[in-house]
């Protein structure tokens, strides 16, 4: 069957997106408004370019057409911090994408804890394998209900023992249409 994106519902088209994009790596991304720590979870993510080391992430907007408190902190710091998700974190992950007022923290709120390890950017996700601390790159405007945004890699934290030869071996979870996977190696 041949699906014209013209001619079928918007769910449809974003069912069909969401399921075939597979699978799709988790930024949990940590940003900061006059000291309130917001952390949300994005997975239209992706590397860009290792030089420059830019990261893709797309943002969309409330219902009520307003950014979200991740856009808007990263628009006025310029900074975020994207942490990694494996699957002791897989609950805790999921609870920060529910909607809560911008004054309040999903650190908080969740009970997930941070911790400051570059003074100069947002902290990390205690415990987490690997965090990006990232400064804003560019954002391009973009018709919808979307906006996607740039964000070069400054810094990068990784759990010692996650390094092996230059690299990082992660266990990560990722996105698969509404439901998540483990990622496993084969080779
Ligand atoms: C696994 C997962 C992936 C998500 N990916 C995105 C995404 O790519 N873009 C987006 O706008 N929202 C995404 N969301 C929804 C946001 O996390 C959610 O809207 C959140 O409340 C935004 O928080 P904020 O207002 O603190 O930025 C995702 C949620 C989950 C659970």
């Amino acid at each position: 069957m041949i699906l014209n994106y013209s001619e079928i519902s918007q769910r449809e088209r974003t069912n069909l997106l969401y399921s075939t994009i597979i699978p799709r790596p988790i930024a949990w991304i940590v940003t900061e408004d006059n000291g309130v720590v917001n952390i949300a979870p994005f997975s239209f993510f992706s590397g860009i370019s290792s030089s420059p080391p830019v990261v893709m992430v797309a943002i969309g907007n409330r219902q009520d057409g307003t950014p979200k408190d991740t856009l808007r902190n990263i628009r006025n710091t310029k900074k975020a911090t994207i942490c990694v998700v494996n699957e002791n974190y897989f609950e805790k992950m999921k609870s920060s994408a529910e909607p809560i007022p911008s004054h309040q923290s999903e650190s908080e709120v969740f009970d997930i804890e941070v911790e400051r390890v570059e003074h100069d950017f947002p902290p990390a996700i205690k415990g987490v394998e690997s965090a990006m601390f990232c400064k804003l790159h560019s954002e391009i405007e973009f018709e919808g209900n979307t906006t996607p945004i740039f964000l070069e890699v400054v810094k990068h934290f990784v759990d010692d023992s996650s390094m092996i030869d230059e690299s990082l071996k992660l266990n990560l979870i990722g996105r698969i249409g509404k439901t998540f996977a483990k990622v496993i190696e084969i080779e």
